[in-house]
């Protein structure tokens, strides 16, 4: 399974690379503006920032959300760093630059799929990575978790390439669950991946032979 961190927040990524388990970085527009990065240049320098702290996949988002804006925007994000995965909304005109994008060799990310039919046509149309936003699903108290285990379902059934990323991830449960569900891929904030160390019996254990070995020695 692999491991990326979802956010703009440079301190934080190097917090995660440091740990030697990160694999890559999604954001968003709402994740760059939390971090004040406004203006189109600040954003793209800032995507290369990212990519120079990581060694994975950085995601980067279209704004446009028409077909010939997407294709434009999307290869000068491409071009910008070859870490660069090029985020497209689930859209009809999304769909249509998705595999575009496929046909050129650049690799996609589909954002915002709340169906298993969103993610049955982005692995149609040759994504690298679909995501389904669990989090925002159980906000609206719809299971997240079981629309990881139809994409699973479905994209084993056909053999499909289209590597599931569990994004939307709130905290370290989720992650523990996309895994137990096989999803290749889980984005969260630094928190959900920090907490899968924790167990207060390791803080036990740990004090107590320390203790011991300070007895003897
Ligand atoms: O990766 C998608 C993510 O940024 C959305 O997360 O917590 O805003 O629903 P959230």
């Amino acid at each position: 399974m692999k491991f990326f961190i979802d956010t703009a927040n440079l301190e934080q990524i190097k917090e995660a690379q440091d740990l030697g388990i990160l694999d890559g970085v999604t954001t968003n527009p709402s994740l760059m503006a939390k971090e004040g990065i406004t203006g189109r240049d600040n954003i793209l320098k800032h995507y290369v920032a990212i990519c120079n702290i990581v060694d994975g996949d950085v995601s980067a988002e279209v704004i446009a959300t028409d077909y010939e804006g997407m294709v434009r925007e999307g290869e000068e994000l491409a071009g910008l760093h070859e870490q660069i995965v090029v985020k497209v909304p689930m859209i009809k005109d999304g769909i249509k630059a998705i595999k575009y994008f496929t046909d050129q060799g650049i690799r996609t990310n589909c954002t915002l799929v709340f169906s298993s039919g969103q993610a049955l046509l982005a692995a149609k149309a040759g994504a690298t990575y679909v995501s389904p936003f669990i989090g925002r699903l159980d906000d609206i108290s719809t299971d997240g978790l079981n629309l990881i285990a139809e994409i699973r379902m479905i994209y084993d059934n056909y053999g499909f390439d289209t590597e599931i990323l569990a994004a939307s991830v709130r905290h370290t449960m989720h992650v523990i669950d996309c895994a137990k569900l096989g999803a290749d891929v889980m984005t969260g904030p630094l928190s959900s991946i920090l907490g899968l160390l924790k167990h207060p019996l390791t803080d036990i254990g740990l004090a107590q032979f320390l203790a011991d070995y300070k007895k003897g020695n």
